[in-house]
């Protein structure tokens, strides 16, 4: 069983309308949350909606481990450019994700997490490489038209650190100074490096795939609510059905 989460309604795309058209599907409510479980795309998923935020990703990722048995967690939707590189259509995959907002400095180093000794947490290689597949035929596909319709430079596929932290980044100065403390840091949002700490933590392979809505500067506000309404779920559901279809 495959766990997919996003924090939104539109970051999840077509993929529940999907899964009820391909047969069965039963929902099961816990902790405010619905659990839809059934067929996506041929493999056998239950897919939820964490809602924004650290603490709602970890406990959504808590429940899918210890309630739904997943073998693995997928968690897509969109974030932040925070390296001078990524910009508004693009895709990143984490490789690795950190919480850039945890500091328990001087006991110990910014960003570690205390007492497990570590600060960035790998997203399993091989669900990820599969979604970077899916990522790249996606925009193969789909690259040109949606090129024309934000009339940005052609979207690409980036790999690397995924930062997250209880904060929407939306100004020049606090973009500055996590691209300062964090120079390889590609993306920021708000939920992956829970995930991927409780993953780790249970052992269990996660993986976060994020589309580029806003640059994290004072346009992020109105560039983020735009294409999240506008486009995310296209990007969603096309990367969403071509990882699952490869994983049948
Ligand atoms: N998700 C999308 N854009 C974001 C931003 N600028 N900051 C935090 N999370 C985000």
């Amino acid at each position: 069983m495959l766990g997919i989460v996003a924090a939104l309604p539109q970051e999840l795309g077509d993929l529940i309308a999907d899964m009820r058209a391909a047969g069965d599907i039963e929902t099961v409510t816990l902790g405010q949350r619905d659990y839809t479980i059934g067929d996506a795309h041929g493999v056998r998923a239950v897919v939820t909606l964490a809602r924004i935020g650290k603490v709602a990703a970890a406990a959504t990722a808590s429940a899918l481990i210890h309630v739904f048995d997943v073998d693995a967690i997928v968690f897509t939707g969109v974030a932040g450019g925070v390296h001078a590189d990524v910009q508004v259509g693009d895709i990143v995959v984490a490789q690795t994700l950190l919480q850039h907002d945890l500091d328990a400095s001087p006991l110990f180093p910014r960003f570690e997490v205390p007492l497990l000794d570590k600060s960035r947490f790998a997203a399993a290689a091989g669900l990820s490489d599969a979604l970077a597949l899916a990522c790249e035929a996606f925009l193969a596909d789909q690259g040109d038209a949606l090129q024309n319709r934000f009339a940005v430079v052609r979207p690409r596929v980036h790999r690397g650190l995924v930062v997250s932290g209880d904060r929407f980044v939306a100004s020049h100065d606090e973009l500055h100074a996590l691209r300062g403390v964090l120079p390889d840091a590609l993306a920021v949002e708000m939920e992956g490096a829970a995930i991927a700490q409780v993953c780790f933590e249970y052992g269990v392979p996660c993986a976060v795939v994020r589309t580029i809505s806003d640059t994290a500067d004072a346009a992020a506000p109105a560039s983020f609510t735009e294409f999240l309404t506008a486009i995310a779920g296209t990007y969603s559901s096309g990367i969403l059905s071509r990882f699952l279809r490869s994983r049948v």
